[in-house]
């Protein structure tokens, strides 16, 4: 670890970043802001400051299209060390963005927050998605969230006046600390085609020690129903409803039931159910596209 004048391992830490003392913090700290506000950076920053000072804590990486703890699609709660936690839990929420798909984000982050606290953290630093453009919902999303999950701080990280509806109303309640500040100077914005590259990256190290399995769904719950497509992402879960694995559908038998999957998972016998989505991922290129409703084949 190397310091230099407000600089950390080449991050820059701006001087209001100190002003959340890990020794003084509960609850649920979530950090909001638009793509490319450094939300990540900084709560990767909070996590550790929480870990030298021996605080008990988890990490929800709350991002499906650029998640960092597990795989694009799912998010993850994390305890111990980033680099090699001692547990994670997951969620599918079957989508790489939260657009078209809050209600499945708010259920997931809720049940990850009490997973965290039931596990005893003290805090829980809740690195967000980007989403807040009102004209996709977003700003009402991140609304809900707050309302829903009642964190104890609030971090607001704005590029401009972005967050300006947020702000003005949380700062009037008392039931929240909130923190604002701009994003540091030092943020590198990064294009769409760079994170589609590094969700392919993500996807394809996941998938790097897959092997082929056959189950056999007959008693197997698949969620929503079992309406499948070639190359299909989906989940293996757990008796939670928590993600054992994600798999790849190559291909399925319609008279036996059996489903032929591509999956890191080594063992099926925890498998409790089957959580389908509309994602398609090339199992060869790791790239993903929407599969149309009309051309899902009906089997029930
Ligand atoms: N304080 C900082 N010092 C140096 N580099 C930074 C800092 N903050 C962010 N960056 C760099 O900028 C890029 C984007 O930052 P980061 O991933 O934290 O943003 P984000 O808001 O989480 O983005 P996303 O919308 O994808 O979630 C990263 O490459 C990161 O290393
Ligand atoms: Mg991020």
């Amino acid at each position: 670890m190397w310091y230099k004048e407000g600089v950390l391992n080449g991050i820059d830490i701006p001087p209001f970043w100190k002003v959340l003392r890990p020794d003084h913090l509960r609850g649920l700290v979530m950090v909001i802001g638009a793509p490319d506000s450094g939300k990540s950076t900084f709560c990767r920053y909070l996590y550790s400051q929480l870990l030298v000072h021996q605080r008990p804590c988890a990490y929800l990486d709350g991002d499906p299209g650029q998640s960092f703890l597990g795989p694009p699609t799912t998010l993850s709660l994390a305890i111990g060390d980033l680099k090699q936690p001692t547990q994670v839990w997951r969620r599918f929420v079957a989508s790489i963005s939260p657009r078209g798909n809050m209600l499945s984000m708010l259920t997931a982050v809720s049940r990850l927050m009490r997973k965290g606290f039931r596990q005893n953290a003290e805090v829980i630093v809740y690195d967000t998605d980007g989403l807040v453009d009102p004209l996709q919902g977003g700003i009402y999303y991140k609304f809900a969230l707050i309302e829903l999950l009642a964190p104890q701080a609030i971090c607001f990280l704005s590029l401009e006046n972005e967050l300006q509806p947020l702000l003005n109303y949380f700062q009037r309640q008392n039931r929240h600390t909130v923190y604002h500040f701009y994003a540091s100077s030092a943020v590198q914005p990064r294009s769409p085609d760079v994170r589609r590259q590094y969700r392919t990256a993500q996807f394809a190290a996941y998938f790097s020690s897959a092997r082929q399995i056959e189950i056999d769904w007959r008693e197997m719950p698949i969620w929503p129903a079992p309406r499948f497509f070639p190359n299909q992402l989906l989940a293996l879960t757990d008796r939670e409803g928590y993600c054992l694995s994600l798999a790849i559908l190559l291909d399925h038998h319609v008279e036996a039931k059996r489903l032929q999957l591509l999956t890191p998972l080594s063992g099926i016998e925890s498998i409790a159910g089957i959580h389908l989505s509309r994602l398609a991922l090339d199992p060869q290129t790791f790239q993903t596209h929407l599969f149309a409703a009309d051309t899902v084949s009906k089997e029930d």
